[in-house]
């Protein structure tokens, strides 16, 4: 089933999400409709504060970033991830242009880390750990952020900050184009 996103300006968007149990309800189907969401929108990541559930979950396919067509390890890296926890990050500073589908129109570029150390728990209630670099690391930290409340425009510079201000609160009162279902509260 394909959920709405909600978008900036929903107070599920900014709550800490709590952890969650293996007896949560529904947890397995919950997963499916965020990936089948996650495709139908066109994103490389979805977390479950972005459909509504304030739980530290979130799914993400990388497949569309593999720059290098010979970087099977992109190409499927595929995972959804439970009760993640960013052990470190380290490599350099890196710059990116991101978007979310919870702030429909906005690319901006946000500085992270490089590479992260990652453990979390697979959709098996499985305890996995990995340790990731460019893109894969990219889209796990954007995903990471929604589960404390953090969207990636609360990371750019602060005098570009400023310069989208009026931008994000229009988005937040509806004043965007969208193609896919969304949920303003
Ligand atoms: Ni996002």
């Amino acid at each position: 089933m394909v959920l709405p996103i909600s978008i900036i300006g929903t107070a599920v968007l900014r709550k800490k999400a709590e952890p969650v149990t293996k007896d949560y309800p529904e947890l397995a189907k919950l997963i499916d409709d965020m990936f089948e969401t996650m495709y139908k929108t066109d994103g490389v990541g979805l977390a479950a504060p972005q459909v509504g559930h304030s739980i530290r979950v979130f799914v993400v396919d990388a497949a569309p970033m593999t720059d290098d067509e010979n970087d099977t390890f992109t190409k499927s890296f595929k995972r959804a991830m439970i009760n993640p926890e960013i052990i470190e990050t380290f490599g350099s500073n890196v710059s990116y242009n991101e978007g979310c589908l919870s702030v429909p129109g906005m690319h901006e570029n946000v500085v992270r880390p490089d590479g992260v150390k990652i453990r979390y728990y697979d959709a098996d209630f499985e305890l996995r750990e990995e340790t990731l670099t460019g893109n894969c690391a990219r889209v796990v930290q954007h995903e990471y952020d929604h589960l404390d409340g953090i969207l990636f425009t609360d990371k750019v510079g602060v005098l570009r900050r400023k310069m989208i201000r009026n931008k994000l609160a229009n988005i937040s009162k509806g004043k965007f184009e969208h193609n896919y279902k969304v949920k303003m509260a």
